[in-house]
């Protein structure tokens, strides 16, 4: 163990170093990288605390949850206490706080009660740190602050620290505080959680913290048993410090045995045996002995030599400390026993204690956490979507699973149910990206657009429910392939626009070049048509077998209403066909004249475009066996044709069989079609 133990020496180089010292001292003394959060402080505002000069700012920029409340009595509180954030909903509510990554932190959450709430009763609540659990936070005593601190070297430029509601109250939080320290200082291979921090020797009850430490450290005076007071008047220029930095004022103080041959003492108990420690003792002699006197002690942790002989030096903080932890004890007591040689007895000026805290489990995949991030900001989604997405385990992101059983490698998503999330747009690409998704649920939302071929990317899907939303297009073929071959469960049910059936992409495989000739054939068709009736100088009026009828109430291939439509077809009652690209419907038209309602799939790229070239086929072509037209609605999302009512059974193999030859000629004719007429001339 001995070997393990370390003393700081470095004061001999800085000693060496003098003037380097005080102007590192210097630069130390301002504010730079520190971030003083106050949470629950009103957006915008910020102030410079009267008794620090620490600079608070408003916790509003680093989180979107949580309401801001004031404190009941301010008296004699820190400013930076009197107000809170306070989390009535969502189980988990997080902060995410830009950092430098790789810099070792000193990082403080701080909680004042105050009874903000008029409730006279401190909740219990959890406090994460990203994947991490960090703490439960119990308030024995209503009326006193507390605050969990640790250090700790993000691997990420962010951290998040967490409340967490644990059904025992309202979490809230005070203050959040970060410090960046030396990165050679507490090196050890776990995260440090503070247990207590002491100085010794004080007279006054005052803790210390910045600007006397220049790491804004809170140290605590402390009283031992039957110890005596020594001090001396020190100034930051007297001092030869090391890279810890201990204050000045701390340093000028320590505590010696009353009697003279006995030990110092101090001791701790542990709650449980799992738990490990680290120790820091400080020491810096306070007086200038004599040539005569010597002051030279051993250090033991429950009776065993821990380090020693220790002889602190004149005006030269001094440090003891272990790489390896405390362990396996209920109670750990330290003694500092003066040595047979030694003239005078032990002093002590401060100590830290340091619990290890497991932060082992790993963050969620970055590539995973950045795509899911916009995922989430591009849905809009509103759930209580907050910190690590997969960590810790029992506070997943709702509708995520992950895979946590690997210690070793961080975890990755593997489901994703988004359904009935109220989603709208298009598939987005970043759901692609979460190359190791097993389930995708987009069911029920109002999805539009296409089934994007990016879905293939995701190679290990076993689950694919697109159902319920307004997708349009193909499914793409190697979708439909993996279904069929059983590794997929694909579902792509009630989607009107969806072209699912193997026959549809046949089907336009194999007319491609044909429509391809057709549609130029129409062309024209159309354009000669154009110039005879240009020629003619005279309206189009397209006739019909029905045209007595239907023109005693209206004109030609007029407008139409939706309501009109309702009133046309009984409120859509009796379909008499349905295809790819919508249903038909039997309606009557107020004269009593009989017709097919083709109601068009909404927000559909591809209906649109048939409807277009539909409704400019039949306005200007008016043929016998084609049906005509006898209006149209195009209201918004709401696009229909009406049709005379043929009664001849081809009705239906028309109106949807000839569809896909439609739609495919207008897509290779690119006919321009303007809203408010349907004529191309
Ligand atoms: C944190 O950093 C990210 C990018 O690195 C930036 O977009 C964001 O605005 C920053 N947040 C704050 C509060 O500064
Ligand atoms: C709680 O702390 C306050 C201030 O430190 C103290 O005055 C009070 O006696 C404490 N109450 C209890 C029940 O410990
Ligand atoms: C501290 O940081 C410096 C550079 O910033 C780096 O070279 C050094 O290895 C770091 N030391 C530790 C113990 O992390
Ligand atoms: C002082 O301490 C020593 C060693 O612990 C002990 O033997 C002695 O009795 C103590 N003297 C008094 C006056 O308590
Ligand atoms: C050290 O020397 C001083 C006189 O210089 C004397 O008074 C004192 O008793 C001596 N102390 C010891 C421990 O010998
Ligand atoms: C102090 O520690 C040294 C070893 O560093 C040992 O030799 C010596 O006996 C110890 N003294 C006492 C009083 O325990
Ligand atoms: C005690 O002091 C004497 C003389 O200063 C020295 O020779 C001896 O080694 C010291 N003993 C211990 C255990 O340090
Ligand atoms: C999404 O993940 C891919 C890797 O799968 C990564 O290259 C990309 O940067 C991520 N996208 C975003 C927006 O972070
Ligand atoms: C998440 O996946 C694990 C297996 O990886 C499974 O045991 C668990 O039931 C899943 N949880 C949910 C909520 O689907
Ligand atoms: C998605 O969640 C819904 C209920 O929220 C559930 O019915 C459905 O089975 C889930 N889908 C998958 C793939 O687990
Ligand atoms: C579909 O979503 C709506 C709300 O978006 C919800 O009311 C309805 O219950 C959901 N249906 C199913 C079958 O989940
Ligand atoms: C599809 O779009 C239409 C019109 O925009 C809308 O009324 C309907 O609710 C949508 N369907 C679904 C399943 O969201």
């Amino acid at each position: 163990m001995k070997q393990t133990i370390m003393r700081m020496l470095l004061h001999f180089l800085l000693a060496l170093l003098g003037g380097l010292t005080i102007l590192v001292l210097i630069q130390a003394q301002d504010q730079s990288g520190f971030i003083s959060i106050d949470c629950g402080l009103p957006e915008h505002l910020s102030y410079s605390d009267t008794d620090t000069d620490l600079n608070y700012i408003s916790d509003a920029k680093f989180i979107d949850s949580g309401v801001s409340k004031k404190i009941l009595s301010t008296n004699n509180v820190r400013r930076y206490l009197e107000y809170v954030r306070s989390f009535p909903s969502g189980v988990r509510n997080c902060y995410r706080i830009n950092v430098t990554s790789g810099t070792k932190y000193l990082i403080r959450a701080s909680f004042y009660y105050g009874n903000y709430d008029d409730l006279n009763d401190p909740p219990q609540f959890d406090l994460h740190f990203g994947a991490n659990v960090w703490d439960t936070v119990k308030f024995p005593n209503a009326s006193r602050m507390r605050f969990n601190e640790i250090i700790y070297s993000p691997s990420q430029d962010y951290i998040q620290p967490c409340l967490v509601n644990t059904g025992q109250g309202t979490p809230f939080i005070s203050a959040i505080e970060l410090r960046p320290l030396n990165n050679e200082t507490y090196v050890t291979s776990s995260v440090l959680s503070l247990f207590n921090r002491c100085n010794l020797g004080s007279i006054t009850d005052i803790e210390y913290r910045y600007k006397d430490d220049v790491y804004d450290r809170m140290w605590f005076s402390y009283e031992l048993i039957d110890w005596r007071r020594l001090s001396t008047s020190l100034n930051n220029d007297h001092l030869v410090q090391n890279i810890y930095k201990p204050p000045t004022i701390v340093m000028s103080t320590a505590a010696t045995p009353v009697n003279a041959s006995a030990p110092l003492q101090f001791h701790w108990s542990s709650n449980n045996e799992n738990d490990q420690y680290y120790l820091y003792i400080h020491f810096n002699e306070v007086e200038e002995l004599a040539a005569n006197e010597t002051r030279e002690f051993n250090i033991t942790v429950n009776d065993k030599l821990w380090f020693g002989p220790v002889t602190p030096i004149y005006r030269t903080p001094d440090l003891i400390f272990s790489t390896e932890p405390l362990r396996r004890a209920e109670t750990y007591q330290i003694s500092l026993s003066k040595t047979k040689n030694s003239t005078l007895p032990p002093i002590l000026n401060a100590f830290e204690i340091y619990m290890a805290k497991d932060f082992s489990q790993l963050e969620t995949q970055q590539d995973d956490v950045d795509n899911i991030t916009n995922i989430k900001n591009a849905y809009g989604v509103t759930r209580n979507w907050q910190g690590d997405p997969c960590a810790p385990v029992n506070y997943m992101w709702e509708g995520l699973n992950c895979s946590t059983d690997d210690d070793n490698n961080p975890p990755r998503i593997t489901s994703l149910n988004l359904s009935s999330s109220g989603l709208t747009g298009e598939i987005s690409s970043s759901i692609s990206k979460l190359t190791m998704l097993q389930y995708l649920d987009l069911s029920n939302n109002s999805l539009n657009g296409p089934l994007p071929d990016f879905l293939i990317q995701l190679r290990s899907l076993q689950v694919l429910n697109v159902g319920k939303n307004n997708l349009t297009g193909l499914v793409p073929s190697e979708l439909l392939e993996r279904s069929k071959t059983g590794s997929l469960s694909l579902s792509v049910d009630d989607n009107p626009g969806l072209c699912k059936k193997e026959s549809c992409r046949k089907k336009k495989n194999l007319f491609v070049p044909l429509i391809a000739s057709f549609s130029a054939m129409i062309v024209i068709v159309l354009i000669s048509l154009g110039f005879w009736i240009f020629k003619r100088k005279r309206p189009v009026i397209i006739t019909s077998s029905n045209s007595k009828n239907r023109a005693s109430t209206k004109s030609k291939h007029q407008r139409f209403s939706y309501t009109e439509i309702v009133n046309i077809t009984d409120n859509f009652k009796t379909i008499i066909g349905e295809g790819g690209f919508g249903k038909v419907y039997f309606g009557t038209l107020q004269d009593q004249t009989e017709v097919a309602v083709k109601m068009l799939s909404p927000s559909s790229m591809q209906g649109y475009k048939e409807f277009e070239a539909e409704a400019q086929l039949l306005t200007v072509v008016h043929h016998r066996n084609l049906v005509s037209l006898v209006g149209y609605c195009d209201e918004g999302e709401i696009k229909a044709l009406i049709y005379e009512y043929m009664a001849n059974g081809n009705l239906q193999q028309h109106l949807l069989g000839s569809l896909c030859f439609v739609l495919e000629s207008s897509l290779s004719m690119h006919l321009r079609f303007s809203n408010s007429s349907f004529s191309i001339f």
